[in-house]
């Protein structure tokens, strides 16, 4: 898979430029939208979740369709104000007939993912789910490390991030009973 050479896009290039064209994946549906994140710039808190489903890319914004929602109010149960967090995906598409994103997409997206993270430069990384367990810290089975901290080089960074893997809000929905994790994670 060959990566674009430019890793010094702004916010709006990453967008416009890098990923509104980008066929880096073979999924390439007629109406493609490009979600890159939302949220302060220099934001302490980065949250990294999976992918935008129809509402996501109706609104253009991450985490507005009813998973996100549900994501909000435990938000606000915890206290944590959303307006102050960067929130972006580890995919920026939508996935046909919303699936799980393929490890192909997941590695394609990863350039744009990284160059927010180089532009934001958050100390703290909340990983939302498994696709961006993988994407972020290069693991999968969000089970075995939800409720852990972890402390993480990323290849480009000056310094180690904070990372914070929790259950997907998505799959606390399905599974309600497993709730109590993700409100104490
Ligand atoms: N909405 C998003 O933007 N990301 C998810 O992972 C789920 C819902």
């Amino acid at each position: 898979m060959e990566q674009p050479t430019n890793i010094n896009w702004s916010f709006e290039e990453v967008r416009n430029i890098g990923c509104n064209a980008c066929s880096l994946c073979s999924y390439s549906p007629p109406n493609k939208v490009c979600l890159t994140g939302q949220g302060p710039r220099d934001a302490e808190w980065m949250f990294v979740g999976e992918a935008p489903g129809a509402r996501e890319q109706e609104l253009e914004r991450p985490f507005s369709g009813p998973v996100g929602r549900y994501f909000d109010l435990t938000l606000s149960n915890v206290g944590i104000d959303r307006g102050e967090v960067y929130i972006t995906n580890a995919c920026k598409c939508k996935p046909l007939h919303d699936d799980k994103p393929t490890s192909t997409q997941v590695a394609a997206c990863k350039h744009y993912l990284l160059r927010e993270i180089y532009l934001v430069r958050p100390k703290k990384i909340l990983i939302i789910g498994d696709t961006a367990l993988i994407a972020v810290v290069g693991k999968s089975k969000i089970s075995s490390y939800r409720g852990k901290v972890l402390t993480i080089k990323i290849e480009g960074l000056d310094y180690s991030v904070e990372i914070y893997p929790i259950f997907h809000p998505g799959y606390i929905r399905r599974n309600p009973r497993f709730y109590p994790m993700l409100y104490t994670d």
